[in-house]
């Protein structure tokens, strides 16, 4: 198991503000990462950086070997990361299938082959019934999902995930975490925004919490719902050890 990510010192300025701040961080092959921290602390940001969304002000970013630090999302789409937004953006007028065969057009170059793909990937997901769908009129549960399997038919070596399970019913929540399972069982690395802490907690193999930019912990689910540091910026009382 190589290091397949390693973020060095990665920094994103706009104008006055440091959104992120310093940050390093190393991935391994076949590891479930989950980001936590308060809104506004970088999380989001911090995917932009590693994906060439909005590049790195400072620091650098390595990828399965490669300096990635200065390419852009596309090479590194090319290159084996993928990623669903914070904020759905599926092209609404087009079916689920179509949506989904976007992201096979990454490798493939045949309709045909990109549509098998597109269909495999919606199944993986559990999304056969809504094959044909207008991707407008499905709800949100519905549209993250589809927006994972157009990640995942870019045929991914790294997911990022950001806030996939936001908004989702009890149930739906429970589906996501099994799904995320199913795609780390099947190669993908994955490195995960999420809010929904027993989810996020349950998956994750390391835990990483950014708070004003700042890295101030990592370690298991066990260690870090029970720092301090975490418990005072993020997790609040509810996690407080009664004494
Ligand atoms: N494109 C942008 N231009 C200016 N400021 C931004 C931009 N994107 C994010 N920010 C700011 O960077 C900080 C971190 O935002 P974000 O990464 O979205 O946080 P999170 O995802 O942790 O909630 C916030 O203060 C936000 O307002
Ligand atoms: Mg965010």
């Amino acid at each position: 198991m190589g290091i397949l990510l390693k973020a060095s010192k990665v920094t994103k300025k706009f104008a006055g503000l440091t959104a992120v701040n310093s940050v390093d961080l190393e991935i391994n092959e076949g590891e479930i990462i989950g980001l936590i921290g308060p809104n506004g602390a970088g999380k989001t940001t911090f995917f932009n950086s590693i994906t060439g969304f909005y590049p790195a002000t400072y620091g650098s970013v390595t990828f399965d070997g490669n300096d990635i630090t200065h390419r852009t999302t596309y090479q590194n789409c090319k290159a084996g990361m993928a990623r669903t937004f914070q904020i759905v953006q599926p092209f609404g007028q087009l079916t689920a299938l179509e949506n989904v065969m976007v992201g096979a057009f990454n490798r493939l170059e045949s309709y045909s082959e990109a549509e098998k793909i597109a269909r495999e990937m919606i199944i993986f997901v559990g999304m056969e019934d809504k094959m044909h769908a207008i991707v407008a009129d499905l709800t949100i549960g519905d549209q993250r999902k589809l927006e994972m399997a157009r990640a995942l038919a870019t045929k991914p070596k790294l997911l990022l995930l950001d806030e996939v399970m936001a908004g989702l019913t009890p149930t739906e929540i429970e589906e996501t975490v099994e799904l995320v399972l199913k795609i780390r069982d099947s190669g993908v690395t994955i490195l995960m925004i999420e809010h929904i802490m027993a989810a996020l907690m349950k998956l994750s193999d390391r835990v990483i919490v950014l708070d004003h930019g700042t890295l101030i912990a990592e370690g298991t689910p066990s260690e870090i719902t029970q720092n301090e540091r975490v418990i005072e910026s993020y997790l609040g009382s509810a996690y407080k050890k009664q004494d």
